[in-house]
């Protein structure tokens, strides 16, 4: 059993990680529309990845006998033109997760619940590699330019990204 403040603060956790597929499904589309399908796999498995997050924290309530609850989801804005202002984004965003699953961890820690502290390590890990993974194409973007043939070259190692499902979680 974990306590009503934990249990409320995950489902705030499953809206965020909701809204953060909602975002990335639209930064994939805005990169269709740009001509720039490698842009858009990535971002579409971020999209996926995302889902599992939340899909993640899902099964873990569930398994707490803890309640579920839905609220609205936030309707994206992509404010952004070029690839590198999209990954920029996404890193920006990215941060903001990071922050959020850090509060969780001290609210767990606060309750003194030994049980989602050690769920919410792998959250903890998994922020430290998508921030990496947005670091590491900025990097790219930045050094290859994001036009002609660097980007071009940069599209096309981005369309062999591929969604793996995450191990579930131990039981
Ligand atoms: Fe679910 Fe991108 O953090």
């Amino acid at each position: 059993m974990i306590t009503e403040k934990m249990s409320v603060a995950l489902n705030t956790q499953i809206n965020k990680e909701l809204y953060s597929a909602y975002l990335y499904m639209a930064m994939s589309a805005h990169a269709q529309q740009k001509g720039l399908p490698g842009v858009a796999n990535w971002f579409f498995v971020q999209t996926q990845e995302e889902l599992s997050h939340a899909q993640r924290i899902y099964a873990y309530l569930i398994r707490q006998n803890a309640a579920v609850t839905f609220e609205a989801i936030e309707k994206p804005v992509i404010d952004v033109e070029t690839p590198l202002a999209m990954f920029e984004k996404g890193l920006e965003h990215e941060k903001y997760v990071t922050a959020s699953i850090h509060a969780l961890v001290d609210v767990a820690l606060e309750e003194k619940d030994r049980a989602t502290e050690v769920f919410l390590q792998w959250f903890v890990n998994e922020q430290v590699e998508e921030e990496e993974n947005a670091c590491g194409i900025i990097d790219q973007l930045k050094l290859a330019g994001e036009a002609g043939s660097g980007l071009f070259m940069i599209d096309r190692e981005l369309a062999t990204r591929t969604f793996a499902p995450p191990a579930p979680e131990d039981k």
